[in-house]
């Protein structure tokens, strides 16, 4: 694992959106996977920026995301679609044919989640999966006691998430109770994981994933048996380490090839 920990979640940000472009020019028909929530949306906005500035082309790439609602409509604002239209996708040149988000509203869920499945296999798999942390340690939807080895299937939501979630709705009462979100198996066979966390509320989260036992009860530990996992904290996110220390001075050290 590779624990960057940037003076602010702006910082924080800015390097998550190089990481990305850089993989996007190098790369053009790249798999990308999203992620949704509070904490992405700065990487999004410079993504767009880099897009305006700088043509950062985002034509030939395909993008998959982790995880809807079960039962919203695509065009409800609190939807993840909704969210990725507003937020990115609809301020940058992605070709729409290759927006690939799971269905909340599939008449037979579990073929649904297969031909998500088969979908990313057949695009040639994810490169870069970018990813949040739940509270309660989740990536994706996949919350604690979901199992290390899982595949895109239907998930109940913890009353932590919900509430987490409960300003997207309007209450706590109105966040759906199921969703869809791809397992920790098919997140572990992407290729390159980053996890983004800002806030002392996900510095418990964050040090129990990286310092803690990889178990199911902190479903983020299981990126500790990922070949390359980045997460990139602000110092808020960070403060629960041990072994901070550690971390800065193997990023302040990198050899100049390895660096972003
Ligand atoms: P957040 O959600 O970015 O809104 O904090 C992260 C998550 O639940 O994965």
């Amino acid at each position: 694992m590779e624990i960057i920990i940037q003076p602010d979640s702006r910082a924080a940000s800015a390097l998550a959106a190089r990481i990305i472009a850089r993989l996007v020019r190098e790369k053009p028909h790249a798999v990308l996977g999203f992620a949704t929530g509070n904490t992405p949306i700065e990487t999004y906005k410079n993504l767009i920026d880099l897009h305006r500035r700088e043509k950062l082309d985002f034509g030939d790439i395909t993008a998959f995301n982790l995880d809807e609602y079960v039962g919203l409509d695509p065009a409800h604002p609190a939807s993840y679609h909704a969210y990725m239209r507003a937020n990115l996708f609809d301020r940058i040149n992605i070709d729409p044919e290759k927006i690939n988000i799971p269905s909340g509203l599939a008449s037979d869920i579990p073929i649904s989640c297969q031909h998500y499945e088969d979908l990313i296999r057949t695009d040639g798999g994810i490169d870069l999966q970018i990813l949040g942390i739940g509270t309660d340690g989740h990536i994706g939807f996949n919350e604690p006691s979901s199992s290390l080895s899982s595949r895109t299937r239907i998930k109940t939501l913890t009353d932590r998430t919900r509430k987490d979630n409960a300003a997207f709705f309007g209450g706590e009462n109105n966040v759906p109770r199921h969703v869809i979100t791809m397992g920790l198996g098919t997140i572990m066979d992407c290729r390159m994981c980053l996890l983004l966390a800002f806030g002392r509320k996900k510095a418990r989260a964050v040090a129990e994933a990286v310092e803690g036992p990889v178990t199911a009860m902190v479903p983020a530990s299981i990126l500790q048996m990922h070949p390359r996992a980045v997460f990139l904290l602000d110092e808020d996110a960070a403060s629960g380490f041990k072994r901070a220390e550690y971390y800065r001075w193997v990023y302040d050290n990198k050899p100049d090839w390895q660096k972003y």
